[in-house]
């Protein structure tokens, strides 16, 4: 690991030592990470009410080097497993680590594929990071605020007709996920809510609250920046990528099948808006979070009008299909539009017109025009 190099405030540690204040990304070479520091720098760059030398410092954890514009956001990067405790050790001795933004994970997918290493990254991590929050608030004597991006993955709705008579499902209903992936995000709210209100109750040293713990249930995000990879709901973004870059493209479901999306900027819109809320606001530690909720065919749709040449085929992979029919067409997200103020920007045609065509068409003008 490197030193740190950049002038932001130290404390020293139990042990002596200078701490740098930091907030931590795990996972930010991944396609949040990438909006989420550009969110991060810009609050810490606004934030009139710390001196600039005071701002805590951001650094980021990936299991693979991080690109350039990535990188330079970030006042360090470490390249590392989020299931290394050496790793974890060093970060909790360097820094006195305030707020936790923790992205890493491996998607539903992928996690299909390979269940118990998914089960070891996406709850075994997940544990990791919490134990760390709790230490850090232990030793600094401060509550570590937590963000845990969930998913609709951890709904299972038992068959199509259940899906579509149910409507807009709230976070209660409907929990029992039918792939590793959901049941890893479920496991993960919950540990986050143990860490936050009950963590080590029996213990007579014990630091009430080490953890503030907020998640959001993300539905599936579209970037015009970055493509996903190995999620389920890649099928929305990967149609409409493939246009822009003049390939054909193969959907992996039913021209009818619908599950929620958001934009990439909405997601961090909302990410940044439940971990800027008073705690005394939020009544719950889990949010589903709700914008526009397209068939796959109506993205075919925009997407053939906006690119005439398009080639959009139909094959749908009876697994995947299976993973879509039961994740809910649409999430009741009442409760993050009362308590902090939650509101989508976009309806599926905005999302085009404004934000998805604009960016793709410059993203792929040199690519298309070859
Ligand atoms: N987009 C994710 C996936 O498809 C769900 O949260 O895995």
């Amino acid at each position: 690991m490197s030193p740190i190099s950049h002038p932001n405030s130290h404390h020293a540690s139990p042990t002596g030592q200078q701490r740098t204040t930091a907030i931590l990304v795990t996972g930010a070479g991944g396609e949040m990470g990438h909006g989420l520091l550009s969110a991060l720098n810009a609050a810490r760059a606004n934030d009139s009410l710390v001196e600039s030398d005071a701002r805590p410092a951001i650094i980021a954890v990936d299991i693979r080097e991080l690109a350039p514009e990535i990188r330079e956001q970030c006042d360090n990067a470490y390249v590392g497993d989020i299931c290394d405790h050496a790793l974890l050790e060093r970060l909790l001795a360097m820094y006195e680590i305030t707020e936790i933004y923790h992205l890493a994970a491996l998607l539903s997918t992928r996690s299909e594929f390979a269940p118990e290493t998914a089960h070891q990254v996406n709850v075994g991590g997940t544990l990791n990071l919490l134990h760390l929050a709790s230490e850090q608030a232990r030793s600094h004597g401060r509550t570590v605020r937590f963000f845990f991006p969930s998913s609709i993955a951890v709904y299972g709705l038992p068959d199509l007709a259940t899906k579509r008579k149910a409507g807009a499902i709230d976070e209660r209903h409907f929990c029992d996920p039918h792939t590793m992936y959901g049941c890893n995000k479920l496991a993960g709210e919950h540990l986050g809510r143990y860490y936050d209100h009950h963590y080590r109750k029996l213990a007579k040293d014990r630091f009430e609250h080490p953890v503030d713990f907020r998640s959001i249930r993300f539905p599936g995000i579209i970037s015009a920046e970055t493509m996903p990879s190995g999620g389920t709901s890649d099928y929305g973004p990967e149609m409409i990528h493939a246009a822009a870059a003049g390939r054909e493209y193969h959907c992996f479901v039913r021209p009818d099948s619908r599950i929620p999306f958001m934009t990439m900027p909405e997601a961090i819109d909302a990410t940044m808006g439940l971990m800027r809320a008073p705690k005394e606001n939020l009544g719950r530690s889990v949010y589903n979070v709700a914008s526009f909720s397209p068939s796959a065919e109506d993205f075919a749709d925009l997407v053939r009008r906006a690119f005439p040449k398009a080639v959009i085929k139909f094959e749908p992979d009876l697994g995947r299909q299976a993973i879509i029919d039961s994740w809910p067409e649409t999430c009741d997200d009442s409760a993050a539009r009362r308590e902090w103020s939650w509101n989508p920007t976009h309806s599926l045609a905005t999302a085009f017109s404004e934000y998805l065509l604009p960016r793709i068409a410059s993203r792929y003008a040199s690519s298309t025009s070859a």
